[in-house]
C-alpha cells in the first residue's frame, strides 16, 4: 500500500517521550490524556484505533505534520523511514475494522529525562540539567523528576516482548541513554538471553539504535563498548563540531574526552556515525568538523536545528541575508565534496534552511542577544557565545558585537 498519509509508526511502534507522553513517535505531537500510561492502555486506545483507519483512508494526521512538512521540503521525513522498515500492506491487513490490532508493538522507543549535560540546543523537555536554566529564561517550573517505578514498568514491556521474540527494533535515547537504569535492565537481560541457544540468533538479530552524548564508557564497573558489541548497533554519536565549538554546543562536555570516547566506541562498534545538529556555530565551524570526521572515516546522519523555546542565535536562518548566505554556500561546497557516507541527507538539511530562509524575517536581535548573554552565565567549559564567535567566524563576531 503507498498513499502519502500512512505511517508505519501507528502500527508497530511505541513512544514514551522523557516527560512520560505518547505520542505516535519522536518528532509528532503529544497526545492528550496519555501521560505514563501502558502500552496495553496505549496500543488500542480510541485515539490510536481511530489513528490507524484515518491513516489507511489516506487523511493527513494534524499530529504527523513534521514528516509531512520535511517531504514538502524534499527532506527524508521519518515516516518515509519507518515505511522502509516495515512493509506495510503486512500490517494493514492485520487491523481490524475498528482499527484494533491484535499484535503487539514491535519498535520501542522509552526516554528518561536523566542526564549529565545542558546542550544549548536542547531543553528540560529533553534534560533535567536543563531545570535550572529553564525557569531563569523561560520562567518553566519543569518536572525533571524520574519515575522510576513508571521507567522499569516500561523496560519489563521490552523485555516480555523479548522473551515473546515479538520485538525487532529499540531505540535507545533519552535524555542520555547510558545514565538510564532501564536500559541498563534490558541489554543485561538480552545478554542473559545471548546465553541461551533458544534465542541467540533472535537476540543478535534484534537491532538498536543508540542516540548518545558519548561522555560515558562505563555505567558502573561495565565497560559499555564491550558489552553494546555483542548486539545488532548502530550507534549515533551526537557531537556538534570540535574542540570549542563542541564544548559550546555540547555544554557540560570535554571534548578531548569525548573525542577519545568516540575513537574507542568506534573500535568496538563500527557501525557508529556522527549526528551532529546542523546549528549555526557547527556550521560556521564546518571545515575543523569535517576535517576531524573524514579522518576518522565513517558515516555522518545530521539533522536541522529544531527550534528550542530559548531565545538565541543557534539557527543560522536567524542571521541576516549576507551571513546566511557566506555560511549556508561554504558549507554545501565542502559536504558536497566529502567523502563520507550520509552526506546527502545533510545537503538536503542544507537546501531546505534555504527554501525556509525569507520565514525568519526581522529577529529582535537586541532581544536575542539578551537571553543569550542571560544564557552564557550558566555555561560549564566556554565563556560567552560573543567569545565562540570571535574564535570560529570574525564577520559574524564583529556583526554580533555591533547589536
Ligand atoms: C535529545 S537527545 C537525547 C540523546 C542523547 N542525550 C544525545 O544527546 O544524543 C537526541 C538528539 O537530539 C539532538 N538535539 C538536541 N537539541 C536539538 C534541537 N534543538 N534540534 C534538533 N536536534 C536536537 C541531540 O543532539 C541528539 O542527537
Ligand atoms: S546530552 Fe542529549 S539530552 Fe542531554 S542535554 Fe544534550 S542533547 Fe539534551
Amino acid at each position: 500500500m503507498t498513499n502519502d498519509s500512512i505511517c508505519a509508526a501507528a502500527f508497530v511502534h511505541s513512544h514514551v517521550t522523557a516527560k512520560y507522553e505518547r505520542k505516535l513517535c519522536c518528532v509528532a505531537k503529544p497526545i492528550e490524556g496519555m501521560e505514563k500510561t501502558t502500552t496495553e492502555e496505549y496500543w488500542n486506545s480510541d485515539y490510536l484505533r481511530d489513528a490507524r483507519l484515518k491513516m489507511i483512508a489516506g487523511e493527513k494526521l494534524a499530529d504527523c505534520s513534521f514528516c509531512y512538512n520535511y517531504e514538502n521540503m524534499g527532506v527524508t521525513s521519518f515516516r518515509q523511514v519507518m515505511n522502509g522498515m516495515y512493509p506495510l500492506d503486512n500490517i494493514i491487513n492485520k487491523v481490524t475494522q475498528d482499527g484494533t490490532l491484535e499484535s503487539s508493538p514491535s519498535y520501542y522507543d522509552y526516554r528518561t529525562i536523566t542526564c549529565n549535560l545542558q546542550c544549548v540546543t536542547c531543553d528540560d523537555n529533553h534534560s533535567s540539567k536543563h531545570a535550572a536554566i529553564a525557569r531563569e529564561l523561560l520562567g518553566r517550573n519543569s518536572q525533571t523528576k524520574v519515575d522510576l517505578q513508571y521507567e522499569k514498568k516500561l523496560g519489563h514491556e521490552i523485555i516480555s516482548g523479548l522473551h515473546a521474540k515479538t520485538v525487532d527494533n529499540i531505540y535507545w535515547a533519552g535524555g542520555e541513554p547510558m545514565l538510564m537504569a532501564t536500559h541498563w535492565d534490558v541489554i543485561f537481560e538480552m545478554e542473559k538471553l545471548l546465553e541461551d541457544p533458544e534465542y541467540t540468533d533472535y537476540i543478535k538479530s534484534v537491532r538498536m539504535f543508540y542516540n548518545t552524548n558519548m561522555t560515558k564508557l562505563y555505567w558502573k564497573d561495565h565497560f559499555i563498548p564491550a558489552i553494546l558489541s555483542k548486539f545488532n548497533v548502530t550507534l549515533w554519536a551526537s557531537i556538534d563540531g570540535v574542540a570549542e565549538t563542541f564544548e559550546y554546543c555540547r555544554d557540560g562536555a570535554k571534548w578531548d574526552t569525548v573525542r577519545e570516547n568516540w575513537l574507542i566506541y568506534k573500535k568496538h562498534i563500527p557501525n557508529t556515525s556522527v549526528t551532529a545538529v546542523l546549528s549555526a556555530p557547527v556550521l560556521m565551524d564546518i571545515d575543523r568538523f569535517m576535517d576531524f570526521f573524514e579522518s576518522n572515516d565513517g558515516n555522518m546522519f545530521n539533522h536541522q536545528y529544531e527550534p528550542n523555546d530559548y531565545k538565541n542565535l543557534l539557527d543560522i536562518r536567524l542571521y541576516p541575508d549576507d551571513i546566511f548566505h557566506t555560511v549556508i554556500d561554504h558549507a554545501i561546497d565542502r559536504i558536497r565534496r566529502t567523502h563520507l557516507g550520509g552526506k546527502e541527507s545533510t545537503l538536503e538539511v542544507l537546501e531546505m534552511y534555504r527554501k525556509q530562509k525569507s520565514d525568519f524575517s526581522n529577529p529582535d536581535y537586541q532581544e536575542i542577544k539578551n537571553h543569550t548573554q542571560r544564557r552564557d552565565k550558566f555555561l560549564k567549559n566556554s565563556k560567552s557565545f560573543e567569545e565562540l564567535l570571535q574564535q570560529i567566524n570574525k564577520p559574524t563576531y564583529n556583526w554580533y558585537v555591533g547589536i
